[in-house]
């Protein structure tokens, strides 16, 4: 192991853990959401994990935080006809509320949100081991994209409340709900990620069920009160259990209409599938990226490594924007390397709340051993782990390795390994990166690293038609959260922005008439008369 850290003595005996922060009592889950209710479940359980071991005098234990109901597809089935009904064909409260008034529920759902940070911190830390720091950025910038989504629907909402005239046609347009949404998180945002689809599901007036991420599930416990007391019964239901005992279940109705899901492109292209009325379903999918990061031979070393580094393994590279390749020209290859070890050996390794701490233990249960498969397959063919003690592991718990010479004959230079390896491609001709990025399954983002104006001019442009976002001299990264978020080919299907998002969970309705004295007199006499919700002028301060 590195001469740096001890993995001996990385997992704490509980005494060592700071007070607030201990574990209680395994929580035992048994409510779920269902029109309105916390209904309680009966039948088995899931129990849930924390990536974190504690030191005991039997040795490592893994801490048990809990249970969660293990939901049944009838029961699945119960949560997405409360949704049905809830929306009524679009005739229900929710969907032909005035988006005055929806807002005023997702504000109230708001305090009582913030109320819960503590709480949900703290489980953050304990189902996904992401670090305090990251956890309460995680809540907070939820938060905001709640209020910065309410501002953008207000203005939504500004901007539809006049009418047009073109060619003698007078008409109003304005977004409307699609149906039911059925919205499921990843395990790596388990809150934020998940929320920027059910926030903007839920506030154009759709009806929701959703189903808490594999891990980070217990986090979601302590806001099912402020969601039951925030909306009208059956507007937002929340279920539990294995995707493949309740998702199928759903998607096979057909009932469901927006199908928001963040995860693998198999797991989506497997649950798209199962619809038997396609065209009568939108996605909104994020999926799997294998990001490059490009260091051009003309570089500011420093400042690339320090983004790659970040890039790399931020949450332990367990983003869906990490940087997962690195080529490296073959002119810096030595001195990029150099760079790249000594700030890797000053990531702290240790427990989410401790201070400063970079290198935390993963939540998926066998995912040590995948990434030794990968790191083993590597050095099989001919790659060195190049920073002292990468690749060691205890339990949960895997130490990042730094591998180079990457080739295409190893799955590392292909598979995403959503975790702490980081493969660098020596590189000679720029066109050999350019081969990887125009043949990749994937096209999410990437990152440039250089300062000759004319290679990243041309790089811009050779790369502008292959992912949805090229960063120059920084990490690939989502926010801020008002830049549309997208990717191409295995890496999503549509885009995500606060802005974006209120655009796919809705559908533009026109309401048009001939430019002619008794149409106008007509629709006057609607907006003064306040006869419609859709048909108004009323405008949202
Ligand atoms: O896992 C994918 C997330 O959308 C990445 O967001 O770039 O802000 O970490 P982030």
């Amino acid at each position: 192991m590195t001469t740096q850290h001890n993995l001996d003595a990385l997992f704490p005996t509980l005494a060592e853990i700071p007070e607030p922060y201990r574990p209680g009592a395994p929580i035992e889950q048994r409510d779920y959401l269902v029109n309105g209710q916390l209904v309680r479940w009966d039948g088995p359980l899931a129990s849930v994990r924390s990536p974190v071991f504690l030191a005991t005098e039997q040795g490592d234990q893994q801490v048990l935080l809990g249970s969660t109901p293990l939901l049944d597809a009838d029961a699945a089935l119960a949560a997405l006809d409360a949704a049905v009904a809830a929306y009524d064909h679009g005739q229900g409260a929710w969907p032909t509320l005035r988006v005055a008034e929806r807002i005023q529920h997702v504000e109230a759902f708001l305090v009582r949100m913030r109320e819960q940070r503590t709480a949900v911190v703290k489980l953050l830390m304990w189902e996904i081991g992401k670090n305090l720091k990251d956890s309460e950025k995680e809540f907070d910038r939820t938060c905001d994209y709640i209020v910065d989504t309410i501002e953008a629907l207000k203005e939504l909402d500004r901007r539809s409340s006049r009418f047009e005239l073109e060619q003698g046609t007078l008409g109003q347009i304005r977004r409307v709900p699609l149906g039911v949404a059925l919205c499921m998180g990843p395990f790596n945002y388990p809150l934020n990620e998940t929320f920027t689809t059910l926030i903007p599901a839920l506030i154009m007036g759709n009806t929701v069920v959703f189903k808490p991420a594999k891990f980070g599930v217990l986090l979601i416990r302590p806001l099912l009160e402020a969601f039951r007391d925030s909306f009208p019964a059956g507007v937002i239901n929340i279920i539990y259990g294995r995707g493949r005992d309740t998702v199928s279940a759903l998607m096979a109705s057909g009932k469901v209409d927006v199908f928001a899901f963040i995860g693998t492109n198999k797991g989506a292209s497997d649950l798209k599938k199962l619809h038997p009325r396609p065209h009568r379903l939108r996605a909104a999918l994020g999926l799997d990226a294998k990001n490059p990061g490009i260091v051009l031979p003309q570089v500011d070393l420093d400042n690339a490594v320090s983004e790659a580094i970040t890039g790399a393994l931020s949450f332990n590279g367990q983003r869906c924007t990490a940087l997962k390749i690195l080529f490296v020209h073959e002119d810096v290859l030595q001195p990029f390397l150099d760079k790249f070890c000594a700030k890797l050996a000053q990531l702290k390794p240790g427990m989410p709340w401790d201070a400063g701490v970079a290198l935390t233990p993963l939540p998926e249960p066998g995912k040590v051993d995948f990434l030794n498969g990968l790191l083993a397959d590597a050095v099989e063919k001919g790659a060195r782990v190049i920073n002292p003690g990468g690749g060691a592991h205890r339990e949960s718990f895997f130490y990042p390795a730094l591998l180079s010479p990457v080739t295409p004959q190893m799955r590392l230079y292909h598979e995403e390994q959503f975790g702490p390896l980081i493969p660098v491609v020596p590189y000679r001709e720029v066109e050999e990166v350019i081969d990887y990025v125009l043949h990749s399954d994937f096209g999410q983002q990437l990152s440039l690293f250089g300062n000759d104006s004319a290679q990243i001019g041309r790089l811009v442009d050779a790369f502008a038609n292959q992912v949805g976002r090229i960063n120059i001299n920084a990490q690939c990264q989502r926010g801020p959260d008002n830049f549309p978020f997208n990717g191409r080919k295995n890496s999503a299907e549509g885009t995500l922005s606060v802005h974006d998002a209120l655009r796919t969970f809705s559908i533009r309705t026109l309401v048009a008439t001939k430019f002619q004295a008794d149409n106008k007199a007509l629709i006057s006499e609607i907006i003064r008369n306040r006869e419609s919700s859709f048909l108004t002028t009323d405008y949202i301060f």
